[in-house]
């Protein structure tokens, strides 16, 4: 089952990302996350172009705001596997909202979306990491607490 997303405000919109994008706030919004660093408009065009190579693998969306600026940002990768019968695992990435826009369910609605888009491309679960100050936001997207993250990092 997948938790409704609650409505969004009079002239936002939620779309697919574009290679147009580049200054229009999408990193940005990103940047509320974590560190983005300098990325060149020809690097942003071809990281969209490699994306949309592999449609069933990469669905990145934005929620746009009523002037057609990006104020969300989220990610659904599919992950094909062996087990359960070549099963797919949704995984959401890259959840953001622009900090002047945060509390009108712009997180909601992008979570709640690529959930359904996961269930839709015949996910068997959809799946994410969090910060547990983020437990209480995800639980309200339909999300339950399954496990603790795990990680190994390579940074510069
Ligand atoms: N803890 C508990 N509840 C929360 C939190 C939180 N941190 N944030 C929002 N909520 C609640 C809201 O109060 C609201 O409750 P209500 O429906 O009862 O009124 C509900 O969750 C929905 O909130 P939204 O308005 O949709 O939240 P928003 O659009 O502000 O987005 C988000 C929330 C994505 C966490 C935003 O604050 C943000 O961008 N934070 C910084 C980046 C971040 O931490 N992203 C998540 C990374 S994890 C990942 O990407 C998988």
């Amino acid at each position: 089952m997948t938790t409704t997303p609650i409505s969004l405000p009079d002239g936002y919109s939620f779309r697919k990302l574009k290679s147009s994008d580049y200054e229009n706030n999408y990193l940005e919004t990103l940047k509320v996350l974590t560190t983005v660093g300098e990325i060149k408009q020809s690097e942003f065009e071809e990281l969209i172009c490699h994306w949309e190579s592999l449609p069933d693998i990469y669905h990145p969306r934005v929620i746009t705001n009523n002037s057609g600026l990006i104020v969300g940002t989220g990610m659904l990768f599919i992950e094909r596997k062996a087990i359960h019968e070549c099963g797919k695992v949704g995984h959401i990435e890259d959840i953001s909202v622009f900090e002047s826009e945060q509390g009108k369910k712009i997180g909601n609605f992008m979570v709640c979306s690529l959930a359904k888009i996961a269930k839709e491309k015949g996910c068997y679960k959809v799946i994410l990491d969090c910060d547990v100050k983020n437990i209480g936001f995800y639980e309200k997207c339909g999300f339950k607490n399954s496990g603790i993250e795990m990680v190994q990092r390579f940074d510069k």
